[in-house]
């Protein structure tokens, strides 16, 4: 693979850049392939390079790039008009788009970023109920602030007893005040959180969790975790908040239309910016009314901003969301299906340790037999291994022109029969060349 461009423009970035990155989650050795274009499911790196992209830029292209009918709204708005302070159509129809399909969403507000629809959903959440704490799973990613990033990757030594994990920082200088405002249950134990819920109830203003899994591991909440979590923070008066900036790429109501739970609050952002900044809260009447004007014409939030609800990202969003017909998630799933089909018949062939996981639109086979079922278990299975076997396969796969998300896979709408084929094909190549590179190291 010719990595010369990529290569310069890396030398250049060192001198301006951190390390020559802006976002930690695309850190590579030895650097980042740097994009030329894309279009549909493909991108081409400036060395000419040409990839299948399944990571979709963390599941927000879920049309892949360069959509036409997207590339029309986003021309025709920018022609017109970027940014102002006045309110758009786009505005409502998204937000109108949203009531119909997402079940707990009544009123929307829109914001720039999934990070922080989060830190919006917090304050809704503290402002409704009067009490400040916040739980979290422990290991539960809702973005960069700091409040929510605790026990996002703790450590054995600092993580404390099973049945009450530590609030423990994620990053040097985090004040233990801002900790000690978390509340951290463990995913999957649904006697300690209840237990937890039960004897701090009068002190947690809201539960938030991605309802669909933990981290890139794909730890899944079980049903009857979800279950217990509705059920006790009805009781407890605590607001259950379903993070699907991730997952409403599960289907037509969301991933809650799928379990049948409906949360008081939904966070969203990546699909429903149609491939621009995007970030929502979304949720019932009675929970949405902080945000409503009072008699004295001040709502309990203030929440603002400059590009929020710009008609860039309403545009490019309700397009693409308009596109996401129930057949269309239908088709993209059913595409996704024969892809984890394949990598069940590869894993068989090549005899080869793990499952393969996922449902909907996103899939990876896990090489490993230890058993995940929380934070503990998946921090467990990647320092006996499974982090350093990822990291080598992903490289492998990417010489085969397969972009993946350390392996896994984030389906979009472009995809077809065919590219299905080169993705597996691709698997079967790579498999063969690690098992050359490190002799054993994929069966480990
Ligand atoms: C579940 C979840 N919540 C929140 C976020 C943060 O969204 P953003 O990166 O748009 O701030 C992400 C991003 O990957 C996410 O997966």
């Amino acid at each position: 693979m010719k990595i010369d461009n990529s290569s310069a423009l890396f030398e250049r970035a060192k001198a301006v850049l951190p390390s020559g990155y802006t976002r930690q989650m695309v850190v590579t050795k030895p650097h980042p392939l740097y994009v030329s274009h894309g279009e549909g499911c493909w991108i081409t790196d400036v060395d000419g390079n040409r990839l299948i992209d399944w990571v979709n830029n963390f599941s927000a292209q879920i049309h892949g790039h360069a959509k036409a009918e997207i590339v029309e709204a986003i021309t025709e708005q920018a022609s017109s008009v970027q940014s102002t302070t006045m309110p758009s159509e786009w505005e409502v129809k998204l937000a109108e788009l949203l009531v119909e399909r997402i079940p707990s969403v009544d009123k929307v507000r829109f914001m720039n970023s999934g990070t922080e629809a989060n830190i919006i959903a917090v304050k809704a959440a503290r402002a409704y109920t009067g009490k400040s704490k916040i739980a979290k799973m422990e290991g539960g990613y809702h973005g960069q602030y700091d409040l929510l990033e605790a026990s996002y990757q703790p450590m054995p030594d600092a993580w404390g007893n099973i049945g009450e994990p530590n609030s423990v920082a994620y990053h040097p200088g985090t004040p233990q005040s801002l900790l000690d405002e978390v509340v951290c249950l463990p995913l999957n134990n649904i006697d300690a959180a209840r237990a937890i819920l039960r004897s701090r109830a009068s002190e947690i203003a809201a539960v938030i969790l991605d309802p669909w899994r933990l981290q890139v591991g794909m730890v899944e909440p079980q049903q009857d975790f979800l279950e217990m979590l509705r059920e006790e923070t009805e009781k407890l008066g605590i607001i259950l908040i379903f993070d699907e900036v991730w997952c409403l790429r599960f289907g037509y109501h969301g991933y809650q239309g799928a379990t049948g739970i409906t949360p008081d609050m939904t966070t969203m952002g990546k699909i429903i910016g149609g491939g621009q900044p995007i970030g929502a809260l979304g949720g019932k009447d009675e929970f949405m009314s902080v945000f409503a004007l009072g008699e004295d014409g001040v709502p309990l939030i203030k929440h603002s901003g400059t590009f929020t609800a710009n008609p860039m990202s309403l545009a490019a969003g309700y397009t693409a969301m308009e596109l996401m017909t129930r057949d269309a998630f239908d088709a993209l799933d059913s595409t996704n299906d024969r892809l984890r089909e394949g990598l069940e018949a590869i894993r068989v062939d090549c005899e080869l340790p793990g499952v393969v996981q996922g449902s909907g639109s996103v899939s990876a086979l896990i090489m490993t037999n230890i058993p995940i079922t929380d934070y503990r278990t998946l921090a467990f299975a990647a320092a006996s291994g499974l982090l350093e076997k990822l990291g080598v396969f992903e490289k492998a796969l990417l010489q085969q022109g397969v972009m993946t998300l350390r392996g896994g896979f984030v389906g979009s709408t472009p995809m077809t029969n065919d590219d299905i084929d080169f993705t597996l094909n691709g698997y079967r190549k790579a498999i063969e060349a690690v098992d050359k590179t490190h002799p054993g190291l994929l069966r480990s």
